[in-house]
């Protein structure tokens, strides 16, 4: 016998300015949708980096629940660790899974996770295990979680030494992307999604290429309102990825969405993880649009206005890992290996627009990663008009 199974999943994504404000209701229109005879329980997992810095959320949050007109009860509230230390240490995982077990979360419960990438993949690996997957309701706080892994449809934690080795597709009950978390975050954490936001401007939609040339500095100033607008932007193409692009669970050889990933791998490895996500998808967005350039798949206007972009917006793209490139190609190798299969890499064509290659050729990708590793930032910044790729 053989048979296709079909199942539909609901992704929903919202964006809020305030989640526990008493006024607003996404995450009172998410937990009702579970309503029955019982009431429903929840669970709360803070990063503790977001608490250390906005101390009073739980506060705010356990008043959220006892305003809520539903029958839905919050049990417990739980910090973890922020950061690469919730996924390296086992200890974390299991913290994760005993508060669930205590709480008595079922699968018509809640868990309910804010925090960065780490802590939101932490406990989301911990929620799509236990029970064999409970409803799992992301609070992302970081641009980065917001703009790009919160989005997502994966979780996972670092074990034998191997980032996110253990994990697990599991599409999440509900994301509230709330704008206002992010105002606590350092500048370096700021600024790190806004590179998930050029990746993909850059191969999906060349008005928001443009827009975020021309708004980089404000970016970088944290102007809120076109902060933002950059962030729900980059946030709806991984959403319209993930739904409409036919491959959630990444099956597929093509992975569009990891262009410039190949390398932002590697360096985040070999600086033993001191170049965050955001800052490594950086220098892997520069080489290989620099790559780009030298097949002629992007002209050498668009290539200096993607190279300009990310250092406006705060990016450092030289690195003295970039000196050592036989060993960052390695890492062509090591991301043909995690996929299966033959190598596959995802290359801007002009602007907007994006082509799957096979084959890299050596002596042109060293040379990408000497340009980048000694390229010196004009200064001047994006054209005013922010257009880019002309002549
Ligand atoms: N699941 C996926 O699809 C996916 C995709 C990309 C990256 N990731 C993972 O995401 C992680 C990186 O996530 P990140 O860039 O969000 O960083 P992070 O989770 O490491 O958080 C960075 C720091 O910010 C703190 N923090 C979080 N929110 C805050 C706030 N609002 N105010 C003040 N401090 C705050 C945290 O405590 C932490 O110290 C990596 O583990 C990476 O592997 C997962
Ligand atoms: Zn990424």
């Amino acid at each position: 016998m053989q048979s296709i199974l079909n199942i539909p999943f609901e992704h929903r994504l919202r964006f809020v300015t305030g989640v526990f404000e008493p006024g607003c209701g996404a995450l009172r229109e998410f937990l009702s949708e579970s309503r029955d005879e019982s009431p429903a329980r929840a669970i709360l997992f803070f990063d503790d980096g977001l608490i250390g810095a906005n101390p009073h959320l739980p506060q705010s949050a356990r008043r959220y629940f006892d305003l809520l007109d539903r029958d839905v009860e919050l049990v417990d509230t739980a910090l973890v660790a922020g950061g690469e230390r919730c996924k390296n240490d086992p200890a974390v995982l299991r913290d994760i899974l005993q508060r669930i077990h205590d709480a008595g979360i079922d699968r018509k419960s809640y868990v309910i996770a804010a925090g960065g990438g780490a802590v939101l993949d932490a406990v989301g690996y911990a929620a799509a295990i236990a029970h064999r997957g409970v409803r799992l309701i992301r609070l992302p706080s970081t641009t980065l979680a917001q703009d790009d892994s919160g989005v997502g449809v994966k979780n996972g934690v670092n074990a034998f030494g191997k980032k996110n080795f253990l994990g697990a597709f599991a599409v999440p009950w509900a994301v509230i992307n709330d704008l206002h978390l992010l105002r606590t975050l350092s500048d370096r954490d700021w600024v790190s999604g806004f590179s998930e936001a050029v990746k993909v401007a850059l191969i999906r939609d060349a008005t928001f290429f443009s827009r975020l040339c021309r708004d980089a500095p404000a970016i970088r100033r944290r102007e809120e309102r076109v902060a933002f607008d950059a962030i729900q932007r980059s946030a709806e193409l991984h959403y319209r990825h993930i739904v409409h692009g036919g491959d959630p669970f990444e099956t597929d050889q093509a992975r569009p969405l990891d262009f410039g990933h190949w390398a932002a791998h590697k360096l985040e490895s070999l600086s033993d993880y001191r170049l965050c996500h955001g800052e490594a998808v950086a220098i892997g967005v520069a080489i290989d649009t620099v790559y780009a350039q030298l097949v002629d798949m992007v002209d050498a206007d668009l290539c200096r206005a993607v190279l300009d972009c990310l250092s406006v917006l705060g990016f450092e793209l030289s690195h003295p890992l970039l000196d050592e490139a036989v060993t960052l190609m390695e890492g062509l190798e090591e991301f043909r290996e995690h996929l299966g299969g033959q190598l596959t890499i995802t290359l801007p064509r002009g602007v907007g627009r994006s082509v799957d290659v096979h084959r890299i050729d050596d002596a042109l990708m060293r040379q990408a990663i000497g340009y980048v590793g000694q390229v010196e930032m004009s200064g001047r910044g994006v054209p005013e008009d922010g257009v880019i790729g002309k002549g």
